[in-house]
């Protein structure tokens, strides 16, 4: 693996072998790479979780963090993302983390620089990394893929989580189904449209999405009251989930809107287990683009404990 941007390009067996090495260290933890790398963060849109989760998963692997604000960068005087990148990569940055409103931005980037890029999330397009920890989620609570019945629930029109979520889901053999308005949905996605209600029947494991206010172009009329009642995850609908299905939202939440604020820490709710699993996911991105997790077979998952 040279780059990590996508799900699209990903194999089965790339996405588990990620997936399980992920799942080891989570448990297990693993020692720091060998040798001196610096890892450069150039997030040009808000981001807690990711970027944070990044500067802990580097740390803990030994690297050396160049951290980046782009709003006291060069990048204020003019300077394009291809030059500000290409400058990391000439003072020695190893691997470059972007986070970027452009779509495909990564892709790009990938395509010109010598050093692994990881797509940090790129506007509407795909958010792999985030998609990787909610696979990690999903594989320590029912061990495999296959036939799962996976529903993506919200404004999946401007959801980058959804994209990658929806191509990686449906490689590793799961049944996915998409339900939210009809303004947002995404017809370029081959899955069906199903309704709230019968979303949360089916379920075995319920993806809520956050509303992407800062991509809408049209002011919405709906109060936050309305869309929780006819699109949300409401505490009517969460008792008819069956027993054993969770709850998934990549964060951050919009408590009220897309789930009642009583369920976002329910028994099922796996929010914040998600985010304490995006370390060992971006750890297991890193070591794999690094060449210093061995080539995935089962035997050097473990090799470095
Ligand atoms: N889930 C996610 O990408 O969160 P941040 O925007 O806080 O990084």
């Amino acid at each position: 693996m040279k780059h990590f941007v996508s799900m699209k390009e990903k194999s089965e067996t790339e996405i588990l072998q990620l997936v399980k090495r992920a799942n080891v260290i989570s448990q297990k933890g693993v020692k720091p790479l060998t040798g001196q790398f610096f890892a450069a963060n150039l997030f040009f849109e808000p981001s807690t979780r990711t970027k944070m989760s990044f500067v802990v998963a580097q740390r803990r692997l030994g690297m050396e963090v160049l951290d980046f604000m782009s709003d006291i960068s060069s990048v204020t005087k003019g300077e394009s993302i291809y030059d500000t990148a290409r400058t990391f990569e000439s003072i020695g940055a190893n691997l470059i983390v972007l986070r970027h409103q452009q779509e495909n931005i990564a892709n790009q980037l990938a395509e010109s620089l010598s050093i692994p890029v990881i797509n940090a999330g790129d506007g509407t397009g795909e958010h792999p990394t985030q998609s990787l920890l909610d696979l990690v989620t999903i594989y320590q609570e029912f061990r495999q893929f296959n036939g799962l019945k996976v529903v993506i629930a919200g404004d999946i029109k401007h959801s980058r989580v959804a994209r990658s979520n929806a191509i990686a889901l449906s490689t590793l053999g799961c049944q996915v189904y998409l339900t939210g308005m009809n303004d947002w949905q995404d017809n370029t996605l081959p899955f069906p449209y199903i309704s709230m209600d019968d979303a949360v029947e089916i379920a075995d494991v319920l993806m809520l999405l956050r509303i992407q206010h800062e991509r809408h172009h049209v002011h919405q009329t709906f109060t936050e009251a309305e869309y929780l009642e006819n699109y949300g995850l409401t505490i009517d609908r969460e008792a008819r989930m069956q027993a054993h299905a969770v709850i998934l939202h990549p964060a951050p939440v919009n408590r009220g809107v897309e789930i009642d604020t009583r369920l976002v820490e329910c028994e099922r709710s796996r929010i914040f287990k998600q985010m304490k699993n995006g370390v060992a996911a971006r750890m297991a991105v890193i070591e794999s683009l690094l060449n210093q997790g061995g080539n995935y077979s089962e035997e050097n998952f473990n090799k470095r404990q």
